[in-house]
């Protein structure tokens, strides 16, 4: 049996976390959120001291993940081998680590059944950068989801504030901007809309706006 399955590939703060969860909601479908994978593996690799290029390792590393996205109307979170993981994935640091770890073939090769394998009965929700051209190119509905530098900086900007963590607008803006140029220009899975994605740009959209944009969509396509 083929399962539904929605991807929702963007920049970082476009919105498509959000987006995914109320979607996936609404349908009573699982999630995926493949950034969260790209994030444990920048943190396991910082936190054993591994380099950033120690593809061998990375990859082993990888094949040693299992993860699931349990999610509510409020939050997903984020279960490593059968353990909730928290505010740690949410940091700068672990973004930049996780974009340096995504950069290597074998690494994403690594993470692509443990992303595959999420796709189940009765459907799936996913978000991240590659879901719709590489991971699921036979997807029922692909979305793009963009917004400019300067809207997805202040939105990850707030967020980081209400997790408590100090950090300046003009850092957030650098550093998506080093992170988006990374993740646009990569040799492989580089960050671009699949040719049948659907392109909404959120910049001037509340989640909510864009949620029933998809909603149409779905609609659309019989998955609604
Ligand atoms: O979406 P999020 O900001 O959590 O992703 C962190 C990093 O993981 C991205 O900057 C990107 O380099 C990488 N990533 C990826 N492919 C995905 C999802 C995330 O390369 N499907």
């Amino acid at each position: 049996m083929t399962v539904p399955i929605i991807t929702i590939d963007g920049p970082s703060g476009a919105g498509k976390g959000t987006v995914a969860r109320l979607i996936a909601l609404e349908l009573g479908f699982h999630l995926l959120d493949s950034g969260a994978i790209y994030r444990i593996l920048g943190l396991a690799a910082t936190n054993v001291e591994l380099k950033l290029d120690d593809v061998d390792s990375l990859v082993s590393l990888s094949n040693s993940l299992e993860l699931s996205f349990p999610y509510d109307a409020e939050s997903t979170q984020i279960m490593l081998n059968g353990a909730s993981i928290g505010d740690q994935l949410r940091t700068q640091a672990v973004a930049d680590a996780a974009s340096q770890v995504a950069v290597h073939p074998p690494v994403r090769d690594a993470l692509m059944s443990l992303q595959r394998r999420q796709a189940r009965a009765p459907g799936l929700v996913g978000d991240g950068r590659d879901l719709g051209t590489i991971v699921f190119p036979d997807a029922d509905l692909k979305i793009f989801l963009d917004a400019s530098v300067e809207v997805r900086a202040e939105r990850r900007y707030l967020e980081l504030i209400q997790s408590s963590q100090t950090v300046e607008r003009s850092v957030i803006l650098r550093d998506l901007e080093i992170r988006d140029v990374r993740d646009r220009t990569r040799k492989v899975a580089p960050l671009v809309p699949a040719n049948d994605a659907h392109v909404i740009d959120s910049s001037d959209k509340t989640a909510a706006q864009v949620a029933a944009d998809l909603r149409d969509l779905c609609q659309a396509k019989g998955l609604a």
